[in-house]
């Protein structure tokens, strides 16, 4: 069966679309209440080219995610962000986004593909897991005081789609 969404290069006049998506999550309350801090790294990302979308067939925005490459240590690519609208969580957009940031670790050359996720996001920790992440350690205050990230990998040449 053909996939239900397509990847699209993220567009700067959809920004405030692509950050409604994290309103109401666990790390919007932590990291983004205000609100300038997201659109700013959304931003950003747009203009190097690293913001992607998950976009169902009539154009909707499923999901959005960001990749910074070779973002770990030079080593490997990184997804700094992903989030996919609250109507449509559960039925793959996640799994199809994160299947594209590791289609474009592989065609890089990287070994594995990385990321953080805070302590108290255990709902993304369990999909992070689902899809073949371990852990390789834990950085207390990485990027807030007082919430520690742990850094997951995931090894790409074991051929685990
Ligand atoms: C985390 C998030 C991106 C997952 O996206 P999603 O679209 O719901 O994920 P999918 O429907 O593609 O699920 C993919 C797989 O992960 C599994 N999964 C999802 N959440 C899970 C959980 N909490 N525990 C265990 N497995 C989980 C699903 O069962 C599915 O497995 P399957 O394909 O074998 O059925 C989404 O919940 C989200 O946007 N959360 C808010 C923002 C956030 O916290 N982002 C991560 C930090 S930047």
């Amino acid at each position: 069966m053909s996939d239900p969404f397509a990847l699209v290069p993220g567009r700067r006049d959809r920004l405030a679309e692509y950050a409604e998506i994290f309103r109401g999550s666990a790390i919007w309350d932590r990291y983004f209440r205000s609100g300038g801090r997201l659109r700013n790294s959304l931003e950003k990302a747009s203009g190097r080219g690293e913001l992607w979308c998950a976009c169902t067939p009539d154009g909707a925005v499923a999901g959005v995610m960001r990749v910074v490459p070779w973002g770990f240590c030079g080593l490997y690519h990184y997804l700094s962000l992903i989030g996919t609208a609250s109507p449509a969580r559960g039925a793959g957009a996640g799994r199809f986004l994160m299947g594209e940031f590791e289609r474009m670790a592989r065609a890089d050359g990287c070994r594995r593909s990385s990321l953080l996720v805070s302590d108290f996001n255990d709902s993304a920790l369990g999909f992070y897991r689902a899809l073949g992440y371990w852990e390789l350690g834990v950085i207390p205050n990485a990027v807030k005081p007082g919430i520690a990230e742990r850094v997951l990998l995931k090894d790409l040449e074991s051929g685990e789609e």
